[in-house]
């Protein structure tokens, strides 16, 4: 895909030398019309009958851009929907390669009338093949925090929260195999490749980032998948926007808030990881993540295990043990979410959020089933994940 360059002008920058936000605005603006010049032509919407109206904009400011710069812009699609779609678009200078300005323009299609009409097909098809070139892991900065977030296939979507300290590649498997769903799988705020702000962490903001983030993806409605922690963000979701959840999934995962000893043992484990690193949490932990049959008899598995929590941030691993040890008891909402189609699956070895727990839970949700998957402990998903995959893939053929 051919970037943009443009360069910058004395007239577009304040007193001091510095591309003004108005200028950088026009820029990002200029280098779309120049992708559509290149590309389907820049009479496209015209053509079509359609106009592209600008409905929410997001613009980080990285470093400043002064006189004579020229500055390489690439942009990718994030999202296509029926009648809008968002832009990501980054604005490196050529120079020294400074990453100057991150940008995010979300457009609804009208009509003359002002009324939403459907993307024109051609502009689609140009978008989707930049997004195939792209690939499928994308950055979206929802709340002022840069997510990585992996989107994939289409059809109705269904949402993957993964848990604590993991990353979105706890659902590779799942992920890989649901055709015929849009799956989206962040990483949260502070794990994975996502941004790791030192404050800000706790049950509301991981569901708001999320909801923002199906905003932005043009998405009403999901259905929610969440491990572990990724269930309690799940509870969170539902007591917001129980509205926009049309199937729930709860992996290995529990309703109730934290005993008084359990809060003690969080903060212990933050002293852990800021005094010794993400290593020494992951070597605590693995041991309870994994069921004995994969610790006995899948070195690959426990190897991957390990990389992946002793890469969390630290700040990440502080932030989600406070957010869970806040988090409130979610059992009174349990015979509320009838109507809502749910399967708990859980592992037969997950000692960290047992089987008898997951009945329980199962038992108390109106209309819920419950998947046991033999020889798994607390991430089912990598452990066994073809049993898991297809569990999942039942109930999904199953929603109404
Ligand atoms: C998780 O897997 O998300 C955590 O183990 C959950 C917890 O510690 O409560």
């Amino acid at each position: 895909m051919t970037p943009i360059l443009l360069t910058v002008y004395p007239d577009e920058c304040d007193a001091f030398g510095h591309l003004n936000q108005a200028s950088f605005l026009s820029l990002f603006e200029r280098a779309r019309w120049e992708m559509l010049r290149a590309g389907p032509g820049m009479d496209i919407f015209d053509r079509t009958g359609t106009w592209p109206a600008v409905r929410k904009t997001v613009i980080e400011y990285h470093a400043s851009a002064f006189p004579g710069d020229v500055l390489r812009f690439a942009q990718d699609l994030t999202h296509v929907g029926r009648t809008s779609f968002t832009t990501r678009q980054v604005a490196h200078r050529v120079r020294d390669d400074a990453l100057i300005a991150t940008a995010e323009f979300l457009f609804v299609c009208v009509n003359r009338q002002g009324r939403p009409v459907s993307v024109p097909r051609e502009f689609h098809e140009f978008m989707a093949a930049r997004r195939r070139d792209a690939g499928e892991v994308q950055r979206l900065t929802v709340n002022g925090v840069s997510l990585a977030v992996e989107v994939r296939g289409d059809g109705p979507a269904v949402l993957f929260i993964h848990g604590y300290p993991f990353d979105r590649s706890i659902w590779t498997h799942q992920v890989a195999a649901l055709d015929g769903w849009s799956r989206i799988a962040p990483d949260l705020r502070g794990m994975g490749q996502s941004d790791a702000p030192d404050l800000g962490y706790n049950m509301e903001t991981y569901a708001a980032d999320l909801a923002a983030l199906l905003d932005l993806l043009g998405v009403d409605e999901v259905v929610l998948v969440g491990l572990s922690m990724g269930g309690y963000i799940a509870f969170e979701f539902l007591r917001c926007w129980k509205d926009r959840v049309r199937g729930l999934v709860l992996l290995d995962t529990r309703a109730e808030a934290d005993t008084p000893e359990g809060k003690k043992n969080r903060d212990a484990a933050a002293a852990t990881a800021r005094e010794q690193g993400a290593e020494a949490v992951a070597e605590a932990m693995l041991p309870k993540v994994l069921g004995r049959s994969t610790l006995a008899g899948e070195p690959a598995t426990v190897e991957r295990v390990r990389a992946m929590m002793a890469a969390t941030p630290v700040a990440g691993i502080v932030g989600a043990l406070g957010a869970m040890r806040d988090r409130p008891d979610s059992t009174p909402m349990l015979p509320d979410l009838a109507g809502i189609p749910t399967l708990v699956i859980v592992g037969d070895e997950d000692e960290v959020t047992p089987p008898a727990q997951a009945r329980a839970m199962a038992d108390a949700i109106p209309g819920a089933s419950l998947v046991v998957i033999r020889s798994a402990g607390h991430l089912p998903t990598m452990e066994r994940p073809v049993e898991t995959t297809d569990a999942l893939l039942a109930f999904l053929d199953g929603l109404p």
